[in-house]
């Protein structure tokens, strides 16, 4: 068991297969249960309240933030909420305008449909979206060439929730067509001390308060990690210990897993050493950066560097990324600068 958990990076803010199922069940299903992100909670109460008492269906909402932040929760809890059904789907996962009919066309009033990932949306697909979220239509397409015409189908009034983790590969047709957006931002230590906590009294363990508050500040500030990292230590304490997850039985785990003091882990020190010594602190292109790192472009751009960035250990200039004296200091090395 070990061993294939070991074939996936820890740290990875993206959710693995096998992690599916044990994730569904630390999903927060009422929004109380939803820890942190204050702000967008209160605007989205408000938001589902007005709704509720127009007796109208949710606008539209598009919710944007990194990996593993909670949107997919925030969906669920979204229709939970307005008392409809969810259907789920992404992105890549339509591939054929007449998949996303079928999806539209089993709609009931006051369902909400999550499209996860919907920057991948192809353009095709894209462009079926805009009247079925703005006048609740459907246009067909009947015949080919000269006598083809279209027929309009009507839509039940439902709830387009749209996730990205890439705003900016949003085209704004479909960006102007949300009714609000929401933000997720990183989550503090005490908010993810307290989401520890909850799924440590789901999956039945004991915690010290200590070790929730350091597991807090190695998950990269992010939900999904802070919970993979506790199901690892767990495995830890039961297989070296007694079960309980003590401070110093999380901090020999961590150390296994070769995770430091403030999260990273030995891929993350690689890109940064990387930069580092190959190419002087940068300024480095991305292409040439993920060739050097042998990682791919688009995981050092969606799962290293956003936390990279927001440490202050990395600066995106227009020329390519820098590394910054912050992280010379956490690496123990001197900046050149300084030199
Ligand atoms: N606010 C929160 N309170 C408690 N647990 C949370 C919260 N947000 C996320 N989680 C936990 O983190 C896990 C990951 O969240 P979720 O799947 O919603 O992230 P996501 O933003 O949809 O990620 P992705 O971009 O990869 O789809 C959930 O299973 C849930 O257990
Ligand atoms: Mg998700």
């Amino acid at each position: 068991m070990i061993t294939e958990h070991n074939d996936e990076r820890i740290v990875a803010s993206h959710e693995t297969p096998a992690e599916k199922e044990i994730e569904n069940t630390l999903r927060p299903k009422k929004i109380q249960d939803y820890i942190g992100q204050e702000k967008v909670k209160t605007n989205l109460s408000i938001f589902i309240e007005a709704a509720k008492k127009r007796n109208e269906s949710l606008e539209h909402i598009l919710l944007y933030g990194n990996p593993g932040l909670g949107k997919t929760t925030l969906a669920h809890i979204i229709a939970n909420e307005m008392g409809g059904s969810i259907r789920v789907t992404s992105g890549p996962a339509i591939e054929k305008s007449g998949d996303l009919a079928a999806i539209l066309t089993n709609l009931k009033q006051g369902d909400v449909l999550f499209i996860d990932e919907i920057h991948r949306l192809n353009k095709n697909i894209e462009e079926i979206l805009y009247p079925a979220m703005e006048d609740y239509a459907l246009d067909i397409i009947i015949g080919k060439g000269p006598s083809a015409r279209t027929l309009r189908l009507d839509l039940p009034r439902f709830t387009l929730i749209g996730a990205t983790t890439k705003m900016s590969s949003l085209s704004s047709p479909l960006r102007d067509r949300f009714g609000a957006t929401f933000q997720l931002d990183f989550y503090t230590d005490n908010e993810l001390a307290h989401i520890i906590r909850r799924s440590a009294i789901i999956l039945n363990t004991q915690l010290d308060e200590d070790a929730s508050l350091l597991i807090a500040t190695r998950c990269r500030k992010t939900p999904r990690i802070a919970n993979r990292l506790l199901k690892r230590i767990r495995d830890y304490a039961l297989v070296k210990s007694d079960g309980i997850i003590t401070s110093d039985i999380t901090k020999d785990a961590l150390a296994l897993m070769d995770i430091d003091e403030l999260g990273l882990d030995a891929t993350d020190r690689k890109i940064l050493m990387s930069i580092i010594s190959t190419f002087k602190g940068g300024p480095v292109g991305l292409g040439t950066l993920a060739a050097a790192t042998a990682e791919e472009e688009e995981t050092i751009e969606d799962v290293y560097e956003p936390y990279l960035l927001q440490l202050g250990f990395l600066e995106r200039t227009p020329k390519g990324r820098k590394v910054t004296a912050l992280a010379y200091q956490h690496l123990n090395l001197t900046p050149p600068t300084l030199i």
